[in-house]
């Protein structure tokens, strides 16, 4: 199967900091890949540099077997590699189907289809169509005329899933899907994102703290402690290996 993302010696530094150290992580296509790791191994860290919210200061990002080191965001979100924020803020006031039709790309930005009128309105009417159908895949359809602040953490959450779909990504980044989620909830995300992978091939680059609920859900794992990556393999692996369950106890 194809690495859809590889990183090479990836290196990020605050100050005399290294928070991400010589990092070598492939996500292959169509896999759920989780990166676990206590809080301040550099996850985020990671996924920020991967998708131009920060700049490295060494090492390649290699998306769909393109040199992105170094690209905007909005660069490396036009080729189909997206991240959600540990924090959801989609708009408060927006309605959820607006929130999803928000994140799709915009038809009246380009001139002759904004001129077009009949043709521009026929795009709108098919992407309200592929919103709820969005929706619907995180189980969200019933919501969809609800003002976001109406929705709780959980559903929030899949909101966020659901604007990154919108995207049309083929690499999703999920920084703490389910942080801050009860357990029943939280399996049920998870079970959305393994659809999402099953049904549309979609990848899925997961950071999580809590472990134990979404091992089961990963195809493959690496550990990070301070900057550097301390295990990989398969998930189950990952976890009882002594250096990973040294770092989460000590
Ligand atoms: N913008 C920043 N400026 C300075 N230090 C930062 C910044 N962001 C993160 N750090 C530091 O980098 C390290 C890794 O942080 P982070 O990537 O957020 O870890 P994780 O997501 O694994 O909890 C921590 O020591 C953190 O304090
Ligand atoms: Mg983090």
């Amino acid at each position: 199967m194809k690495e859809l993302l590889i990183t090479k010696n990836l290196v990020k530094r605050f100050g005399g900091l290294v928070a991400v150290n010589n990092v070598n992580i492939k996500v292959r296509e169509k896999t759920i890949t989780l990166l676990i790791g206590p809080n301040g191994s550099g996850k985020t860290t990671f996924i920020n540099v991967c998708t131009g919210v920060l700049k490295p200061d060494g090492g390649k990002v290699i998306f769909d077997g393109k040199d992105i080191t170094g690209y905007p965001s909005h660069k490396i979100y036009e080729l189909g590699f997206v991240r959600t924020f540990q924090i959801p803020m989609p708009f408060q006031t927006l309605t959820v189907l607006d929130n999803v039709l928000a994140a799709m790309r915009n038809p009246g930005e380009y001139p002759i289809k904004a001129l077009m009128r009949e043709s521009w309105e026929k795009y709108e009417e098919e992407n309200i169509k592929k919103a709820l159908k969005i929706l619907h895949r995180v189980g969200l359809d019933e919501y969809w005329d609800k003002p976001a602040y109406t929705l709780g953490g959980a559903h929030l959450k899949l909101l966020e899933l659901a604007r990154a779909l919108a995207t049309g990504a083929k690499l999703i980044a999920l920084d703490e899907p389910i942080g801050g989620v009860d357990p029943a909830f939280a399996d049920q995300i998870l079970s959305y994102v393994r659809k999402l992978k099953e049904s549309l091939g979609l990848t899925f680059l997961i950071v999580e703290h809590r472990i134990d609920i979404t091992v089961p859900y990963a195809d493959y794992a690496y550990a990070m402690d301070r900057g550097r990556v301390i295990a990989e393999g398969k998930p189950q692996d990952v976890v009882n290996d002594p250096k990973v369950i040294e770092v989460y106890i000590g």
